[in-house]
């Protein structure tokens, strides 16, 4: 007995997908699509077109953010990346830093979240189905607004567990760029999944430590120094790039002796007084176990406290930092 597939009119695609409602939609709040020339807000309707490049062969690039307390943190740093990663991929953003800021925080209005998550979405655009960029005329920018998913309390006071990672890392030049190929990182992030672990940690070729799937790793030394893994090797993050510029104080008050970027070794994890991961949804998480070596005395330590203050004050604060989604 076969099945026979139907072939769907115009008008039942749509009223398909009107009827299509799935609980995890629930979060999704608002999307810009410059495909459609304007901010939806019913879930049904987010999607992409096919041939979008983006679809097939993953040529775009893109840009997670946040708002938070109807703020969105961190803009002018995420759009810097976004540009880096654009001139590296010969993209081109379609529109001006003025109006694509508009755009992305019209978007923001429009998803009416005091605390919201916020990726924008720059890709080849539609064209047909070949490998190559020339085919497609015209790049598209795509904003989605969501529900902020952030780690439970208990992750903040009890640490997070670590293992490395087998699967290969990208090279260095692919490594900085945040584009659309994140199978390595989608891996990574299945790997700590089935392995019952909060995060894996890449190792670069020469074994030396890079990142999380889509966060960044430092170490606090026994002798106090804060250090990081090159970022010429890895994704530059906005997150530990702000934690060190707020960590200046703690050098100047003499907490810290020194902070730099540095070719790290597992071992040198293993035997730090703390270590930690850093990202845009969570701010700071202290690891408290690596590939099974207790890190410190195994509790969150002072650093990773007070690295996640001084990031909470800096969202609160108001400088050039934050930009207001009302009244601006
Ligand atoms: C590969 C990778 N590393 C690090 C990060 C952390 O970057 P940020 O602090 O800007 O969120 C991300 C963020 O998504 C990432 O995708």
């Amino acid at each position: 007995m076969s099945e026979t597939v139907p072939t769907l009119s115009f008008d039942e695609v749509v009223d398909r997908l009107l009827q299509r409602k799935e609980p995890y939609q629930r979060n999704y709040r608002a999307m810009y699509s410059s495909w459609y020339g304007g901010i939806i807000t019913d879930p049904a309707l987010m999607m992409v077109p096919i041939d979008d490049h983006l679809v097939h062969r993953g040529d775009g690039i893109f840009e997670a953010l946040k708002g938070v307390d109807w703020r969105v943190y961190a803009l002018e740093r995420h759009l810097d990346r976004m540009e880096y990663s654009a001139k590296m991929s010969s993209h081109s953003l379609p529109l001006s830093r003025a109006e694509l800021t508009e755009t992305i925080l019209a978007t923001v209005r429009a998803g009416n979240l005091a605390d919201c998550s916020i990726r924008i979405f720059l890709s080849r655009g539609p064209g047909g189905f070949s490998a190559s960029p020339y085919e497609c005329p015209e790049s598209q920018l795509y904003i989605v607004v969501t529900t902020l998913q952030t780690p439970s309390p208990e992750k903040y006071a009890r640490g997070v567990s670590l293992r490395t990672s087998a699967i290969p890392v990208k090279n260095d030049y692919f490594a900085t760029i945040k584009s659309c190929n994140y199978l390595p990182n989608v891996l990574m992030r299945k790997e700590a999944e089935d392995a019952g672990v909060d995060f894996t940690v890449s190792i670069d070729e020469q074994g030396f430590l890079a990142e999380g799937p889509t966060e960044n790793i430092g170490i606090i030394t026994l002798n106090r120094e804060f250090l990081v893994p090159r970022f010429d090797r890895i994704l530059r993050g906005t997150t530990v790039s702000r934690a060190m510029e707020l960590a200046e104080s703690l050098l100047d008050a003499g907490d810290l002796v020194r902070m730099g970027e540095m070719d790290l070794t597992p071992e040198d994890a293993y035997h730090a007084a703390e270590m930690m991961m850093f990202g845009t949804s969570f701010d700071v998480l202290p690891v408290v176990n690596y590939d099974g070596h207790r890190i410190g005395d195994g509790q969150p330590g002072f650093f990773a406290r007070k690295f996640r203050e001084l990031l909470r004050e800096d969202m609160h604060r108001c400088d050039e930092m934050i930009t207001p989604v009302r009244g601006a």
